[in-house]
């Protein structure tokens, strides 16, 4: 099959983007989700397949995944000490409630890691960046999104910024990103600050891409949620472009549009999204200044 061009629309003289892979899209009018067409020409399995990655990156969710697992041990020790005692129905229920959370947790597991991976290679792929630009990746964690932004950056920056917190992923710091930037080969651009959404380390205008990945749901304060996304807005340049990845992210959409953006567009994501539970989903917001 011939592959269609993928640019983003408003770079002159490229056509409009395929639609990405995601289940449904809506572009943003006033206030109100519309949903689009479909173009008939997305590139479904594409992309599906995550580049293979040298680095470390964690799991997302702190506690959840034990919790998990320990559901999963739960329900596989009722099976065996059911069957033990001749309790066919009992032994089947537990063997059945078994599986299912070893396929949740199979889901979470491939959602925070290859899934990950696998979105942002797409959503990183429709921008098609020249390969210069300034960008930065706002609660970077281990730096799953900044490392796949810097291949694309090798004439340009990537930075990271991250409050560090153990509890959104595990073994997260800042050292851990660096090692990964390191391993993947692109140390050379890659640069990792201490620094909160709230209150970006960098004067106005410095980025020609910022992007986000499930950080910004972690400020559970609105007023302050609306905060890092000025500052999001802030740092870009005139035309820069936002992407974010987030739970409910179709609700960063007025903020953002209050702090001056335009082209605002929300997908919901697809199936790679739904962390353990089928049908829960992320959303990702497009916006530009
Ligand atoms: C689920 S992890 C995702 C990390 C990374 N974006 C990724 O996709 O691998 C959420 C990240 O948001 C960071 N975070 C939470 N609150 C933050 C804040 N106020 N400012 C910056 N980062 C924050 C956490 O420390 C953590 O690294």
């Amino acid at each position: 099959m011939t592959e269609l061009p993928r640019r983003d629309p408003g770079l002159p003289g490229h056509p409009r983007p395929l639609a990405p892979t995601f289940s449904s899209s809506f572009v943003v009018g006033s206030g109100k989700l519309t949903p689009v067409t479909s173009t008939g020409h997305s590139a479904v399995g594409h992309h599906l397949a995550a580049p293979g990655s040298r680095g470390k990156y964690g799991v997302d969710g702190g506690v959840i995944p034990f919790l998990v697992y320990g559901a999963a041990l739960a329900a596989l020790t009722l099976t065996f000490v059911q069957q033990r005692y001749r309790r066919r129905r009992l032994a089947t229920l537990g063997g059945l409630a078994a599986v299912a959370i070893s396929g949740s947790a199979g889901s979470y597991f491939y959602s925070t890691g290859r899934g990950k991976r696998s979105i942002w290679t797409e959503i990183l792929d429709v921008l098609a960046l020249r390969g210069t630009e300034q960008v930065l990746d706002i609660g970077c964690g281990r730096g799953a999104v900044l490392m796949l932004a810097a291949r694309r950056v090798p004439e340009g920056k990537a930075v990271g910024v991250d409050v560090w917190r153990l509890r959104d992923q595990s073994g997260n710091n800042r050292a851990m990103t660096e090692r990964n930037a390191v391993v993947e080969g692109v140390s050379d651009r890659v640069e990792v600050l201490d620094g909160d959404a709230r209150e970006l380390p960098f004067p106005d205008g410095s980025f020609d891409l910022v992007v986000s990945n499930l950080a910004l749901h972690n400020i559970r304060d609105t007023d302050e949620r609306t905060v890092a996304l000025r500052e999001a807005v802030r740092v870009l340049r005139p035309g820069g472009r936002l992407r974010i990845v987030d739970l409910n992210a179709r609700s960063y959409v007025q903020p953002l549009r209050d702090a001056g953006c335009r082209d605002l567009e929300v997908h919901r994501l697809d199936w790679r999204t739904w962390c353990g539970v089928p049908g829960h989903h992320l959303d990702l917001v497009e916006a530009r200044v």
